[in-house]
């Protein structure tokens, strides 16, 4: 075993995953197609920790608390079971998004955990197969590991995996209405979701045809049938989300300002398309040349940001190692080492 770091960002998507086929393996109940982001990135280090009892996770140069530990814990469960050995280890991982306030943290939590402790734990993966291990983090996160734009195939676990397809460049406005952690997890809104909403089995065969629209409208550079898809795509998701017993709300009344905003920015000539996931934040896709113009428009809902399609989940050099929790905050470490 030995030390890696690796990093990922988070992605954000235009086919939207909302429901499973299986709880247990993180199969989802239909396909999903995403954009990797070039902001926003997690950095994760796997240090070796053979002597210790239990896993131990810092976060943002915190001691995590024990749910988030037992969360990584279980999924390096499945590393430690593809690897054939037992050791625990040390995580050390700093984010740049805000955790669990729907921007996508676990998918670069999970797809920069998942690389980084594969090869702590010597595990040669080929990169599908390395997908797969991240979507046991968390579904998401499977996006995050293949470049760009990557759809996520529905299947059994052998053929759930995300790939890049081809599409057109594009960027993508990120405004942040609110910071704080959502109330209902994903996973939980998901499954409540799943139990109690009629609309269900509907969002499940409309997702599936909209994929396959979606697929053919990125190999054929059709923004306009791309941006009309992730919009109307996010709008079901939301009012399937609000059609759950008791009904969950994740957008506020600013969020559907700037669905409206953009909507009038298309009057006026700017195309772009809004999308949100489980949280009030917004992210609009737009072509390269109209991003400036319309970040400045939207400006005034939140803090605003450009960004484009970035890379996949790679391993990063010894020096660019998270440092301990101790050497950041020397109260947070304390009692961390086993
Ligand atoms: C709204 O991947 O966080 O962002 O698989 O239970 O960990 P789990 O859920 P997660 O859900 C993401 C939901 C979404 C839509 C999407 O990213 O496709």
């Amino acid at each position: 075993m030995r030390t890696t770091t690796a990093r990922a960002y988070p992605n954000i998507a235009l086919v939207k995953y909302w429901g499973k086929a299986d709880e247990e393996l993180i199969l989802p109940a239909a396909g999903s197609l995403s954009l990797t982001l070039n902001h926003f990135e997690t950095t994760t280090t796997v240090v070796p920790a053979p002597d210790a009892e239990t896993d131990v996770l810092e976060l943002d140069g915190a001691l995590a608390d024990p749910g988030q530990t037992d969360r990584i814990s279980t999924f390096l469960d499945h590393v430690r079971a593809l690897a054939g050995r037992d050791d625990r280890v040390l995580v050390r991982s700093r984010n740049s998004v805000p955790t669990g306030a729907g921007l996508a943290s676990s998918a670069s939590g999970f797809a920069a955990l998942a690389t980084a402790a594969a090869a702590a734990f010597d595990l040669d993966l080929a990169p599908r197969d390395l997908s797969r291990l991240a979507r046991r983090g968390s579904g998401s996160a499977c996006r995050s590991i293949p470049d760009g734009i990557a759809v996520w195939h529905a299947g059994d676990d052998a053929a759930s995996f995300a790939e890049t397809v081809p599409a057109p460049d594009m960027r993508m406005i990120i405004v942040t209405v609110n910071r704080a952690r959502k109330a209902v997890s994903s996973r939980e809104a998901m499954r409540l979701t799943a139990a109690t909403s009629p609309f269900y089995s509907g969002w499940v065969t409309s997702t599936e045809d909209y994929l396959e629209q979606m697929v053919a409208a990125c190999a054929s550079g059709d923004f306009t049938r791309i941006g009309e898809i992730t919009e109307s795509h996010a709008l079901r998701m939301h009012g399937l989300i609000q059609s759950t017993v008791p009904p969950i709300r994740f957008l506020n009344p600013t969020s559907h300002a700037i669905f409206d905003a953009v909507a009038e920015a298309r009057e006026s000539g700017i195309e772009a398309y809004s999308t949100a996931d489980a949280g009030p934040n917004v992210a609009v896709i737009v072509r390269p040349a109209d991003a400036e113009a319309l970040a400045e428009k939207l400006s005034g809902f939140g803090d605003v940001r450009v960004v484009g399609p970035g890379p996949g989940a790679h391993l990063l050099t010894a020096d660019d190692a998270v440092p301990p929790a101790d050497a950041v905050n020397p109260a947070a470490g304390e009692g961390s080492r086993a």
